[in-house]
């Protein structure tokens, strides 16, 4: 007991400095960030950002599907996200007749708003700190098992009390610093969603791969959706009979933007960080796992365009597939650049060789060793199963053998032909042979070639079922538990290791690494230096986009109304996008980007290449999000929508 009251003084001390702009704070404890958030410039209290008792900004955010985020921009529930964020639901709705991905989509009634079945937005009802509820029963002597267990179970409970009351109540107990510490979020989660409005993909995801992930950016990436509600306000299944929901706080919108320097925050459900690990950790990612990964997507991204590039109809189809694929792939390069470039592990080392001798003599006396040892009998096995989830399971004809639900519409077999004989032949190349299913050694010996066995694979649907079902089988059963099961030794020593920084530290705050819960970054406009000799502005506008456009080019063919406005002129200096320090990531796309005084001025869709190491170690000097202007949305919705009507509904201030 004595240690958790250490803890929760040591959880308490979150107005201590951190590296500046650095953190994901919880809403509910952002009072004691405040201080430091008025310095910087913020005009509101903490009370403005959570109450429990009062409506806040908390409550004009949402989780929106399962991993974005979206703001409340009207009293009638209108709501706005990325394209990227909606861009499975507008493809939903999309045909050959109506490509609204191609060419947009515009609501003109509210009958028109097109429901989305399986879409909910969750609202946060309240955070509570419960950590002394779950653990309760908890004695130093039991095994980890029987602390899971009991976590288990008085969380359970602890979730049913919470949504006692029904009417859409979801709750969930998450663990924070490796279960140092435990929050109950309670959430109302609404399940009838329209798509409202979304601009052409030439806006909406201008720039495409190309510029993904890049400053200097153009990307009108944004769409809008309606929550619907009962004549009670609370969720429902959706009905006609439904109404627009009525929110207990709306954003109010700010026209007058930004400029370097500003104070902005982000308000929003930041997916997964691992800022307290161990640099063996952080070697294996950059040593191992984000070059071999990157290998093998270059290789599926190869195949893929040279396919798309021959035939329009090849390039609708495996668009989307595409873009998942390259987002990560691009993200991991700029992530592996970056621990490099800033010296990461050894940085690391060096804290951990201060920590081992702190340590002496106290309770985390060799635990940076016992994590060492633990990283070198997970990485092989890591590594085995990171191999299969990127190269033999993303076969697509092994996919679809399992499952008759598999999507054969956007599926072209000469792309997957090609990719079989890659992918099986990187994964026999470079995983050890121990590490691969019987059956596939007794085959590859029996077929000699790639060529043949993928020949015998596409003409024989048994030949794939087989296969399949021989690295399913050996993955599931053979790589994935011992990963798992080291995964959880590991994150046993981290809840020590968390506890044992926070007291080796106690000058410095730390904040929860993200795990989809709602958070509250803050920093301010600012540029930065991606390479020497070059500065980046942290504002872009229409002129770049102009810039960029490129008719012959499909990224940058831009809608030909938007060439005749700017060719009207006064249109050049029409912000677009703008950089900011706020320290996020996936899972904050959607989010509000808020000045001051609480009004929006953007929202996040993206970070800078040379930052994306800022899911393991924010670096001030270059970690930047990514936010489209509002107004560049309001230009859009005006302009090219023809849906001024919209704007009705929003509430300016300036
Ligand atoms: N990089 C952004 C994020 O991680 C945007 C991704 C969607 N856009 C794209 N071009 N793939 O989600
Ligand atoms: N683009 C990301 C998202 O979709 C945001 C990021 O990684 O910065 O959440």
């Amino acid at each position: 007991m004595k240690r958790f009251s250490l803890l929760a003084a040591l959880l308490a001390l979150w107005a201590l400095p951190v590296r500046a702009d650095e953190g994901m704070w919880l809403p509910a404890l952002v009072s004691q960030r405040i201080e430091d958030m008025q310095a910087k410039g913020f005009r509101l209290s903490a009370e403005d950002i959570y109450s429990v008792n009062q409506a806040s900004l908390k409550d004009a955010v949402v989780l929106f599907g399962s991993g974005c985020t979206g703001e409340l921009v009207s009293s009638e529930g209108l709501l706005f996200t990325n394209h990227h964020c909606g861009y499975g639901y507008i493809q939903k709705h999309s045909s050959v007749e109506h490509d609204y991905l191609k060419d947009g989509f515009w609501a003109r009634t509210r009958a028109d708003e097109l429901p989305n079945p399986g879409l909910t937005v969750r609202f946060l009802e309240r955070m509570e700190d419960v950590t002394a509820a779950v653990l309760k029963g908890y004695k130093e002597k039991m095994t980890e098992e029987q602390r899971q267990a009991l976590v288990k179970k008085n969380a359970d409970r602890i979730k049913a009390q919470a949504v006692k009351e029904g009417n859409g109540l979801k709750a969930s107990v998450e663990a924070l610093y490796y279960g140092n510490q435990y929050f109950l979020f309670v959430f109302r989660e609404y399940r009838d969603v329209r798509l409202v409005g979304a601009p052409p993909s030439s806006i909406g995801k201008f720039g495409g791969e190309t510029d993904n992930w890049m400053w200097p950016r153009h990307t009108g990436d944004f769409s809008i959706f309606r929550i619907y509600a009962g004549k009670d306000n609370l969720p429902a299944d959706y009905s006609e009979s439904n109404v627009p929901y009525r929110p207990k706080k709306s954003l109010r919108i700010s026209r007058a933007g930004v400029k370097e320097g500003d104070f902005t925050f982000v308000y929003g459900c930041p997916g997964s960080t691992q800022e307290y690990v161990h640099s063996e950790a952080v070697k294996y990612i950059q040593d191992i796992s984000d070059p071999e990964k990157i290998a093998l997507r270059t290789t599926r991204l190869n195949i893929m365009k040279k396919y798309m590039d021959q035939s329009q109809a090849v390039r609708i189809q495996y668009s989307s597939k595409y873009a998942g694929v390259a987002n990560a792939w691009k993200k991991w390069q700029g992530e592996e650049k970056g621990l490099r470039k800033n010296h990461v592990v050894p940085v690391k080392q060096a804290y951990e060789k201060r920590f081992e001798e702190w340590a002496q003599g106290t309770r985390y006396e060799g635990i940076i060793g016992r994590l060492t040892n633990l990283y070198a009998a997970r990485n092989p096995l890591y590594r085995a199963y990171e191999y299969y989830r990127e190269s033999v399971l993303t076969i697509e004809r092994l996919q679809m053998a399992g499952n008759p639900r598999f999507n054969r519409k956007d599926y072209y077999q000469p792309i997957d032909e090609e990719m079989f004989v890659a992918m099986m032949t990187a994964f026999d190349q470079n995983v050890e042979d121990v590490y691969k299913p019987p059956y596939f050694l007794e085959k590859r010996a029996q077929y000699g070639t790639m060529e043949a066995w993928r020949d015998a694979v596409f003409a024989d649907e048994n030949e794939a079922r087989e296969l399949s079902a021989a690295l399913n089988e050996h993955f599931n059963s053979t790589i994935a538990p011992p990963v798992a099961e080291l995964g959880k030794s590991i994150t046993l020593l981290y809840r020590d290791y968390m506890q044992g920084q926070m007291e080796f530290e106690p000058q410095k705050a730390f904040y929860p690494d993200a795990n989809l819960t709602l958070r509250v970054a803050y920093g301010k406009v600012a540029g930065y230096r991606p390479v020497d000799a070059v500065w980046y502005n942290p504002v872009s506008t229409l002129r770049g986009i102009i810039e960029k456009d490129n008719p012959e080019i499909f990224d940058y063919n831009i809608p030909q109304t938007l060439r005749d406005i700017y060719a009207q002129g006064g249109h050049e200096d029409q912000p677009v996008c703008f950089l900011a320090t706020n320290h996020t990531t996936g899972g904050n796309s959607g989010s509000p980007v808020l000045n001051a005084d609480g009004n929006l001025v953007g929202i996040n869709f993206d970070r800078v290449w040379e930052g994306t190491m800022s899911d393991l170690v924010y670096d001030p000097e270059i970690c930047r999000n990514i936010s489209l202007d509002v107004r560049y949305i309001l230009f859009i919705i005006k302009e090219i929508g023809h849906a001024a009507y919209l704007l009705d509904e929003m509430t300016f201030v300036d």
